[in-house]
């Protein structure tokens, strides 16, 4: 059977680059019977400066949008980072065993350390262990992701494959990452070559799950764009990002295909694909929005759903655990 796991960060609000590239494949995982677990990776949140009195609040809230978005807590287990120590102790035992030389070719660290390299944390450096730690403790099969943690799936298999090398043992599984669907890589509303994220400036450039009807078609409307019509083939958008992540945008959340999407609207100018992409993003986003705006009123359901989540994880999680300081030797 499938075991399969994932994890967002509780670092700001959710956009539509993690609704698409992840979220809405962890739901059709989920139906299709995987055993999933996915987790709210608040031990990773704190690599960068946070504000302590609205962790709490953070979590919570991506716990409500794995909810709202249709991650169904009788079916997968839902749970935080922090309340499975396993985690964080097999990331110390994985760190013995992860070269520096890799973990500085990880272009997520280099593009958060940025100009300053030496100034930044042991833990932003580490992340990418911790994440391998996060996959490995539950020996998980697959990695449904967005195109941007590929590197650091490739790492955890390099992780997963050097322990069972070392100690000449086949317990760690390779997992295999799922990067899945029309949107693998949601781009930036303001720039077509940058990556929709929670971290740039504008909140123009991305659109949060908590965003209002009026403000999705704002963004929408304003999203950069240039005067030509749209063809007939998506190819003929290679050098036309902006233009290319909205037909993408499109085809996602209406569930087509690019190509179906570049077809129907072949011809039409983006003062005519606009509003139609507002009507297919609200029409989508609307009652999740609305459904996390309801959970987040009994944050005593969601607190009850992630103590038990993460019962199931612990299940899991500490009998791997046990096994790999068995196979290094510990004394017990
Ligand atoms: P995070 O919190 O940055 O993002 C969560 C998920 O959203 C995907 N994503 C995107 N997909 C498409 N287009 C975009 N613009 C976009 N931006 C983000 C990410 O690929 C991710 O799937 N390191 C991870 C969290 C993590 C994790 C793990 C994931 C920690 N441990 C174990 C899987 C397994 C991260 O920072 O994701």
């Amino acid at each position: 059977m499938k075991r399969i796991l994932s994890c967002m960060q509780p670092t700001s609000h959710l956009h539509l680059g993690n609704y698409l590239g992840a979220l809405k494949n962890w739901v059709k995982l989920q139906d299709e019977g995987g055993e999933c677990f996915y987790g709210v990776v608040d031990l990773h949140a704190i690599t960068q400066p946070y504000e302590q009195d609205a962790l709490k609040q953070a979590t919570r809230e991506i716990a409500a949008a794995y909810i709202a978005g249709g991650v169904d807590p009788k079916k997968s287990a839902l749970f935080v980072q922090s309340s499975v120590p396993e985690h964080s102790q097999l990331m110390w035992l994985l760190a013995t065993m992860s070269q520096m030389g890799k973990l500085e070719r990880m272009t997520q660290f280099k593009d958060k350390a940025g100009k300053h390299k030496e100034r930044a944390g042991l833990g932003l450096f580490a992340y990418p262990v911790l994440m391998a730690a996060d996959i490995l403790i539950y020996n998980a099969t697959h990695v449904p992701v967005g195109e941007d943690q590929k590197q650091h799936l490739e790492l955890a298999r390099d992780i997963a494959s050097t322990f069972n090398t070392r100690y000449g043992v086949e317990h760690f599984v390779q997992p295999e990452p799922y990067i899945m669907g029309e949107a693998t890589r949601v781009m930036s509303l303001r720039d077509g070559t940058q990556k929709m994220s929670k971290s740039a400036e504008s909140d123009m450039s991305r659109i949060n799950l908590t965003d209002d009807a009026d403000t999705i078609a704002k963004k929408i409307r304003k999203a950069k764009t240039d005067a030509d019509a749209l063809p007939d083939n998506m190819k003929a958008l290679e050098d036309r990002p902006e233009a290319k992540n909205l037909v993408t945008l499109y085809g996602a959340l209406a569930d087509k295909t690019s190509d179906a999407v570049i077809k129907e609207f072949a011809g039409k100018t983006f003062s005519e694909f606009k509003p139609a992409l507002a009507d297919v993003a609200v029409a989508h986003l609307e009652p999740i929005t609305k459904r996390m705006t309801e959970l987040m009123s009994d944050t005593a359901e969601i607190d009850a759903i992630l103590h038990k989540g993460a019962e199931k994880a612990r299940g899991v999680a500490k009998p791997i655990f046990q096994q790999t300081m068995d196979i290094m030797g510990f004394w017990k």
